[in-house]
């Protein structure tokens, strides 16, 4: 059995984990703390949960692997801390995903905590880098909407079979559990319910490490607001290169993860990817069409699971050489 620690398990990706750590038959959270310097143990919400304890990093020299379930900036200081332990740490937060420190100032406004450890940092996109998450020590765990574009999109790039000088349009809808547990303005019942909006047009921090990943800045990335609580559904227009149809980029798509657990690539004709198929499932669903000039590509996550919780864990599992399935449903 290993051990793992959840640094910020009080937030909506924490508890998601310890969900997952609940039934995961070879690894246990057995440290399970507030990010936050200074602040009180929290006791359980519900019955059945675990005490939230006081932020204590001498504690993190106890177990295998450290998940960083915290906002972006306030992950750096811990995984610092747990690197000097000698400890796997996959950090959920935006801290180690962008790998030029003046990307991150561009994006995030303000200058890197922990510039030294970008170096260390892999990408977690475990389908696309899966020996290199094993050799890990830090593994930047990728954002939601941005494993719901790249794992439908890079197999396309990589085989050339895009227009090169074609937009590629990604059309995203996240539910709120997204922006995590803070109340605000946007996110409250009232302006979610009966209401649909795009948001963070051209500005959203995602693009950045969407157009990082994909090695090309011609991506439209357009989030918007569902109102429901988990799930993301992106829509990608994409442009085929010449002679290329879209059978030919369902088949390449299906073929890349014929092997692969946790990507799904729908047959032709079968219906698209609702969120009820993924929701509370590690799954990404892909359903490839042509319309007119274009081919549309709809892939489904759970923001939550895929998304981050579940995305982590496959990370931290092979990392710390478990089965890379092993607690995720
Ligand atoms: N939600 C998603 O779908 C999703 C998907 C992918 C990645 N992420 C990323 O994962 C991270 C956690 O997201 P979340 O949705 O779990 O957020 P959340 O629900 O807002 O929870 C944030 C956690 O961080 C703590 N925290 C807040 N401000 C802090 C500070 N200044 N210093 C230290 N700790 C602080 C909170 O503690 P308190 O309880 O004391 O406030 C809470 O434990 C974020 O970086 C987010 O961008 C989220």
């Amino acid at each position: 059995m290993k051990t793992c620690a959840i640094v910020g398990a009080s937030g909506y990706t924490g508890r998601e984990l310890l969900a997952l750590l609940a039934r995961h038959p070879r690894l246990r959270a057995t440290v399970v703390m507030t990010a936050r310097p200074g602040a009180a143990p929290e006791p359980p919400q519900f019955p059945g949960e675990p005490t939230i304890d006081a932020l204590d990093l001498a504690r993190l020299r106890d177990v295998d692997g450290v998940f960083l379930c915290t906002p972006h900036g306030a992950a750096s200081a811990i995984a610092q801390a747990a690197l000097a332990a000698d400890k796997r740490v996959v950090d959920l937060s935006a801290d180690f995903r962008l790998r030029d420190p003046a990307n991150y100032q561009r994006t995030y406004g303000s200058a890197h905590p922990a510039p030294e450890l970008l170096g260390r940092a892999v990408y977690g996109l475990v389908e696309h880098q899966r020996e290199r998450v094993q050799q890990a020590q830090l593994v930047a765990n990728p954002g939601c909407y941005p494993t719901s574009v790249l794992l439908p999109l890079l197999p396309l790039l990589q085989g050339r079979l895009l227009d090169a000088n074609a937009p590629i349009v990604a059309d995203c809808k996240s539910g709120t559990s997204g922006a995590g547990k803070a109340v605000s303005e946007r996110t409250h019942f009232g302006n979610v319910h009966e209401n649909f909006l795009a948001y963070g047009v051209g500005t959203h921090r995602h693009a950045p490490e969407i157009w990082q990943e994909a090695g090309t800045q011609r991506i439209v990335f357009t989030p918007h607001l569902l109102p429901v609580f988990r799930g993301i559904l992106s829509t990608l227009y994409v442009t085929p290169a010449a002679g290329v149809a879209a059978d030919a980029i369902r088949s390449a798509l299906r073929e890349r993860y014929a092997r692969e657990p946790f990507v799904r690539v729908y047959e032709a004709g079968t219906p698209q990817p609702e969120l009820r198929c993924v929701q509370h499932t590690n799954q990404c669903h892909i359903a490839v069409a042509a319309s007119g000039p274009l081919v549309v590509i709809t892939s489904a996550i759970d923001n939550l699971v895929k998304g981050a919780s579940g995305q982590a864990l496959q990370n931290m599992n092979l990392m710390l050489s478990l089965p890379e399935g092993d607690g995720l449903p």
